[in-house]
């Protein structure tokens, strides 16, 4: 038997300790918001977190998260609340949703940590895969959540502000109301 905490509730898994954990929270908890993709740990779309870290749940045998906390979409905010959750929404980025809810949670790892600022960095971090190219609107949507949680920002380019034109000096014996004419090239 393992034995997990799951969205803050304790659960007992009466499967084989080798259950990937994916396979014991879509089957046994019918938390089927994390998805079957690949099954090779390479897509990203069963990701979940254990202990706050993102974990591709197909790949961890339940024996291996005995006492840990297990979050999934599920568990993540109440009514989509979380900042990733928000920033997902204002930025429509959703198109077929299949990759969502792992991307969701890989994001929710990465801003709740506050690392990532540039695009590289998000690039680097964030492997999960979206068959439907997602990935602009993403990197949009993640600086969005930055921002949101008061994490660090790589600030858009701003232009610089226009300077003030240099006073033309006065000619020498100048009067008030004189026109004074500026030489031009
Ligand atoms: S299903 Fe787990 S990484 Fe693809
Ligand atoms: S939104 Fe379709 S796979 Fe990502």
């Amino acid at each position: 038997m393992s034995r997990l905490i799951v969205n803050g509730q304790p659960v007992q898994y009466r499967l084989d300790p080798r259950t990937p954990l994916l396979f014991a929270l879509r089957e046994a908890s019918n938390l089927t918001g994390a998805k079957y993709g690949c099954g090779t740990g390479h897509c990203g779309a069963c990701t979940v977190h254990v202990d706050g870290q993102a974990v591709r749940s197909c790949q961890v045998a339940i024996a291996d998260c005995e006492g840990s906390q297990v979050t999934t979409i599920e568990g993540l905010a109440a009514n989509r609340a979380h900042p990733v959750q928000q920033a997902f929404l204002a930025a429509n980025l959703v198109q077929c949703g299949f990759c969502i809810p792992g991307m969701v949670m890989a994001t929710a790892a990465l801003v709740d940590r506050g690392q990532a600022s540039a695009d590289q960095d998000i690039d680097g971090a964030l492997t999960n895969i979206c068959r439907c190219g997602v990935y602009p609107r993403l990197r949009e949507a993640i600086r969005t959540a930055l921002q949101a949680r008061g994490g660090p920002v790589q600030a858009a380019p701003q232009a610089a502000p226009a300077a003030e034109p240099a006073p033309v000096p006065e000619p020498p014996g100048a009067q008030p109301g004189d026109e004074i004419v500026t030489p031009t090239e």
